[in-house]
């Protein structure tokens, strides 16, 4: 098993978040690494400084936000292996400076061969681990085909100059930070476990200092075949075949086959309003987009402003609101590809006054008497986003993930690149408590072929049709609360974006019943009341890190970048 740090925590659910309130994450200050300034001509915004400066100078060489949004992608497989990726998947949302707008999932799919009950004991119990760690934690990686596909559709450079930036910092290494460091000499038993062979990653000599340089030789290889051949450089030769090697090394499920027929989709962005702004956000295989819409109109008819941020009242009526969403997720989300997600049921506005006829002012609503269905409680919180808009105003909110820290700690051999372990996203039994004594979705069961459900929210906000501000963020399941907390942060509270991100947050997600609290979200008389009507207050460490960009009405961008990372927003 992985050493336990700050990052890698694999323990029950409610032990991951008690253990989070204990090394909590320093969040330091208020301002992130962003200088403060607005910008006109682009910005971009995401989890590591050299990937959106990689950002910035596609912009600046006249590159659109796709052209820039490929490279960033690329950059943060090299600068920020524990989320950025070439072996995993994502989602785009798009909206061009004319108002187009478009998804694009690349999110990873279950090998041919999966089985509903891969992951299942002889009596049918989960062995966790098996969905984890290792190749069997792997699903077909979509990356690479998502990038593809978005700058075959919109990009203006061409493909060798938005590959290339990425080969670089592969090749010529990048200073690693201090965070990344400590990250990298915590894995070095499970690198060496998982890649007995050697990997970038394993620092044979000494331990990893921050400033070291991180050379990529194999990376780079990879990317240089990405950077020739497209598609094929990734999904057939020589990369299949390390891939397809890998793994025979360790029972994995993915073949050849798998990897020539995995194609990202184009899906039609999911939209709704919210006190006269427009939301265009990610449709299934996100349950994000529908939960975000969903919570906006359940708190809608209410005076948040009035109220005040993290006031009590505001917190009570999210929490109810995400209590009853976070339910509705569960049990009617999943790859629509394979299962009737009932969406246009779900954003009716009716439908989410209803649900939330049943809250009650006095006291908590058991989590109990919310029925709907259940949820996995396990996601993992290591995503990344990204934000990039460029001079002419087209917009790209890109979230992206190998789903675990380093996902499953498989770095493929030749190729330098880590694989996911999104098969862990599935409800790897569905029907019956899991080991956190939860119910998996059968909408999100395994299948062969089939999407894993994810809470990734890459969102863009609309202002009288034009772009107002763009959005995401990581954190598994914290994800949709934060990415609706930094809206209405915005809209309801009128914070600018730093603040709007750096602002502290809280989480409920139905189950287990409990509210999540970052250090300092609730001044002590609001958590008292909160108590005494019932509601179970735990705190814990960072919610999110968002990266997150605002139009001004003076049509300058404003950046937000989390100074719960090492983020970095650069405007020029
Ligand atoms: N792997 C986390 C998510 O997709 O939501």
């Amino acid at each position: 098993m992985r050493k336990i740090t700050k990052h890698q925590i694999r323990v029950s659910f409610l032990g991951y978040f008690l253990s989070l309130t204990l090394i909590s994450s320093c969040v330091s200050g208020q301002l992130g690494k962003n200088n403060g300034g607005e910008y006109k001509n682009g910005m971009v915004v995401s989890a590591h400084p050299e990937a959106s400066a990689v950002g910035i100078e596609i912009l600046k060489k006249g590159g659109n936000a796709v052209d820039a949004a490929v490279a960033v992608q690329f950059a943060l497989s090299v600068v920020y292996p524990n989320a950025g990726n070439l072996g995993g998947g994502g989602f785009m949302v798009y909206r061009s400076a004319k108002g187009e707008i478009n998804a694009l999932d690349f999110r990873e799919k279950a090998s041919s061969s999966a089985r509903r009950d891969m992951y299942l004991d002889s009596v049918g119990n989960p062995i966790v681990d098996k969905s984890l760690y290792g190749q069997l934690a792997v699903g077909v990686p979509g990356s690479v085909d998502g990038m593809v596909e978005a700058h075959k559709k919109y990009g203006k450079l061409n493909w060798n100059q938005v590959v290339q930036p990425a080969i670089d910092l592969a090749q010529n290494g990048f200073k690693i930070t201090k965070r990344q460091a400590s990250e990298l000499n915590g894995l070095h038993r499970d690198f060496m476990k998982f890649n007995p062979n050697g990997t970038a990653f394993i620092n044979l000599e000494s331990t990893w200092k921050e400033n070291d340089l991180l050379v990529q030789n194999e990376l780079a290889n990879t990317l240089k075949l990405i950077q020739e051949k497209g598609r094929a450089g990734f999904y057939e030769g020589a990369v299949a075949d390390s891939i397809v090697a890998e793994m025979q090394n360790g029972k994995g499920l993915i073949t050849k086959i798998d990897l020539q027929n995995y194609h990202s989709a184009w899906r039609k962005p999911i939209t709704g309003t919210y006190r006269g702004y427009k939301i265009i956000t990610m449709p299934p295989t996100s349950s994000g987009g529908i939960a975000l819409i969903q919570l906006l109109q359940s708190v809608e008819p209410y005076p948040l402003k009035k109220w005040g941020h993290n006031a009590d009242s505001t917190v009570q009526l999210i929490v109810e609101a995400e209590r009853r969403v976070y339910a509705d997720r569960a049990t009617h989300l999943g790859d629509p590809d394979f299962y009737a997600v009932p969406k246009n049921e779900l954003l009716k506005h009716s439908y989410n006054k209803n649900r939330m006829s049943t809250f009650n002012w006095n006291s908590a609503t058991p989590s109990s008497s919310v029925l709907a269905g259940n949820v996995s409680g396990k996601e993992h919180e290591e995503t990344t986003h990204f934000s990039i808009v460029d001079k002419e105003g087209n917009a790209v909110s890109i979230t992206t993930t190998l789903n675990g820290s380093y996902g499953s700690l498989v770095v493929v051999k030749g190729g330098g690149f880590l694989l996911n372990n999104e098969m862990d996203d599935f409800s790897v039994k569905p029907g019956s408590p899991n080991m956190y004594g939860l119910v998996g979705g059968e909408a999100n069961a395994i299948a062969p072929n089939k999407r894993m459900l994810s809470s990734m929210t890459p969102s863009i906000v609309e202002k009288d049709g034009n772009l107002f501000m763009v959005v995401g963020t990581p954190g598994g399941s914290t994800i949709i609360t934060s990415v609706f907390q930094t809206i209405i942060n915005v809209i309801d509270f009128e914070m600018q974006m730093q603040s709007a991100v750096s602002a502290k947050k809280f989480h409920h997600q139905w189950l287990p019943d409990e509210v999540y609290v970052e250090k300092d979200a609730l001044d002590s008389l609001t958590t008292e009341k909160l108590k005494a009507k019932g509601y179970k207050i735990m705190s814990r460490g960072s919610i999110g890190r968002v990266d997150a960009i605002l139009r001004t009405k003076w049509g300058t961008y404003q950046g937000g970048a989390d100074p719960r990372g090492d983020d970095n927003a650069i405007g020029y």
